[in-house]
């Protein structure tokens, strides 16, 4: 993996985080390209990569092209990257057409995609580059921006498994990655791909009631994000479950019963459910299922 050369097409916020944990873990050679030339300034500055404003001609020298656009991005950037890997089948032949036109964008062995977007099924990539592309799509989550992601991976029809191992080394870079199908994309997105907003959510909610309590809101504030950030950590490196756990510090009659008592009987575990599956519906929507 260390020798394979990677394309990151699109060098926003989820680019930098994975190619600050490729960097990191000195894994591949890494070409950034964005419409934006400033931004790829900023990155060459700060990881010393290769930039390029030219998807094509980047996509052209690599073995994994990583599509890290906007979804509503995405058709345009595939039209640009039709000429490089779309005639290419998933064992590396061509039509010929663009040998016989001498295309200098033209690769004989054909690059794995890996795409990040939202909403984005393989079967569209696939559809709209042409040819038998190997395709694998993943769902990350903004925690990879500290190294802290949960992304699920699924291969489309042409990918292998070797190219799900590929897939999966770059998103260990930032965090943990687990296998699935691609039917259960939308659950993943309710879950882990939306999912830190719904602690952000308590964590806003927990420091408003906090000041309303009477806490100074800066005190407030540092109690909460320590308190989401040391629960998280716990869970993570314990090994118990989060039932385990609640129920480690619930002693009876004590003040966390109470107020799991409240959040109980308000039926928190509907509202979670029914929010999850608000997303996973809109999710559905959105890739136009
Ligand atoms: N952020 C998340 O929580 C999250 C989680 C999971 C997956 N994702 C997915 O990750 C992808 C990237 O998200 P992001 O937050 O990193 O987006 P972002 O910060 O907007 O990055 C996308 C970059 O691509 C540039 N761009 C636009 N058109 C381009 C083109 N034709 N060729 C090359 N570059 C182009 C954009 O420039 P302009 O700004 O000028 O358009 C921008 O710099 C999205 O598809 C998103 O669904 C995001």
């Amino acid at each position: 993996m260390s020798e394979k050369t990677i394309a990151f097409i699109g060098a926003g916020n989820m680019a930098e985080a994975l190619i600050r944990g490729l960097i990191a873990a000195k894994t591949g050679h890494i070409i950034a390209t964005d419409v934006r030339p400033d931004r790829l300034e900023q990155l060459r500055k700060a990881y010393g990569v290769e930039t390029s404003t030219d998807n094509a001609v980047a996509a052209a020298k690599v073995d994994i092209i990583v599509l890290a656009v906007k979804p509503q991005q995405m058709s345009a950037v595939l039209a640009g990257l039709k000429s490089v890997v779309g005639r290419v089948t998933s064992r590396g032949e061509t039509d010929g057409s663009h040998a016989a036109s001498g295309d200098a964008a033209y690769k004989k062995s054909s690059p794995l995609i890996l795409s990040i977007a939202a909403g984005v099924t393989t079967s569209r990539i696939e559809r709209e580059l042409g040819g038998e592309p190997r395709v694998v799509r993943t769902m990350p989550n903004t925690p990879a921006l500290v190294g802290a992601s949960a992304a699920a991976i699924c291969k489309g029809r042409f990918a292998t498994d070797a190219d799900l191992d590929t897939a999966e080394t770059i998103l260990k870079a930032v965090g943990i990655v687990v296998r699935t199908d691609e039917q259960h994309l939308d659950a993943v997105t309710a879950l882990s791909g939306s999912g830190p907003a719904y602690i952000f959510y308590m964590a806003e909610a927990m420091i408003a009631a906090g000041i309303e309590a009477g806490l100074p809101a800066e005190v407030a504030k540092r109690l909460a994000v320590q308190t989401v950030f040391g629960a998280g950590a716990l869970l993570a490196a314990s090994g118990e479950s989060p039932e385990e756990l609640r129920k480690k510090v619930t002693s009876p009659g004590g003040t966390t019963e109470a107020a799991l008592k409240v959040k109980i009987e308000r039926g928190f575990a509907k509202i979670v459910a029914d929010a999850m599956h608000a997303a996973a519906r809109r999710s559905r929507e959105l890739s136009g299922g």
